[in-house]
């Protein structure tokens, strides 16, 4: 195993191993959760397959700033500056009306019990189940925020003209890893037209479209093409050529996005009536 394997991942204020989180976390509060936001997922994505895509970068959006936290769905207020208009969110981010359906659903079902934070994630898992990706299951019991962070929406978050030690970096800081990096990655263009082979449908054929030089961002193609890409461009062969470790190594890690929880934002946070705004 190579140096930048071994890089121990650290954690700056964040859990992203043993969160205050459970599996059967609504079992007696809300024991339809799963099954009312899996029909409201099912019901978008047969609607329009696009909408997979919005409900795991929404997911994504929201862990990689204070955490899972469901911060990505406020809106800009007097009182409090959303991330929606930051750079790597405004004009791009997508799908905010589907989460409210899913909201109103288990508000009417359940009121006050799920948390924003617990839709994301549910919501992404159900979507990517959908476009043909493995299941996993979801620890739950996420707090909603009362704070958003338009500054780090605009720092954290990987941007498709960045180097791949930039965004090694951004990875290494949430507490994931190289090998969740290039897992996740594949979530990315795995269900969107940015994979040209196989849109909407979720496989490693994104792997095999970076062995041949052909990935449409920059930052996707540095992983194999980048003088620093030794670790990653193994994995990239190795997904290329194993679609079940490609379909493991993916539920494992995004288990560990979904975990990634800030422990001030746990503390203080609550669960939204509206994940556009905090309650008053
Ligand atoms: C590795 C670093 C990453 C970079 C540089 C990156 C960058 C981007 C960019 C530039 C887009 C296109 C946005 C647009 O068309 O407006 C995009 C789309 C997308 N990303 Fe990422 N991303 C990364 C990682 C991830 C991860 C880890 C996930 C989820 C697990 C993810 C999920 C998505 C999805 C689902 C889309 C398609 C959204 C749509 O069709 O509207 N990305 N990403």
């Amino acid at each position: 195993m190579s140096l930048l394997l071994m890089l121990p991942s650290f954690s700056f204020g964040i859990y992203s191993s043993n969160p205050p989180l459970s599996l059967d976390y609504y079992k007696s509060t809300c024991p339809t959760v799963l099954e009312i936001v899996r029909k409201e997922v099912e019901c978008a994505v047969f609607s329009d397959p696009r909408n997979a895509a919005f409900f795991v970068r929404l997911h994504f959006h929201d862990c990689f700033v204070q955490g899972c936290d469901a911060s990505v769905l406020l809106e800009d207020t007097i009182m409090l500056q959303g991330e929606k208009k930051s750079s790597n969110n405004i004009n791009s981010l997508k799908g905010y009306r589907l989460i409210d359906r899913i909201k109103n659903k288990l508000e009417s079902e359940c009121p006050g019990i799920v948390s924003c934070a617990d839709i994301l994630t549910i919501a992404a898992r159900d979507a990517i189940i959908l476009v043909g990706g493995p299941y996993w299951d979801i620890p739950l019991g996420r707090k909603d925020s009362k704070t958003a962070s338009y500054t780090q929406a605009d720092t954290n978050l990987p941007t498709a003209d960045e180097g791949l030690v930039g965004i090694m970096d951004k990875f290494t800081s949430q507490g994931l890893n190289i090998i969740d990096m290039v897992a996740l990655a594949g979530g990315d263009n795995n269900i969107t037209a940015m994979d040209y082979v196989t849109p909407n449908l979720f496989d490693n054929s994104f792997y095999t479209i970076l062995l041949r030089g052909e990935g449409l961002l920059h930052s996707d193609q540095e992983m194999f093409s980048s003088l620093f890409a030794i670790e990653t461009k193994e994995l990239v062969k190795k997904y290329a050529i194993d679609p079940i470790a490609f379909f493991e190594q993916f539920s494992e890690s995004m288990v560990k996005l979904g975990n990634i929880i800030d422990p001030d934002t746990f503390a203080t946070g609550e669960v939204r009536k509206n994940c556009r705004f905090v309650n008053t």
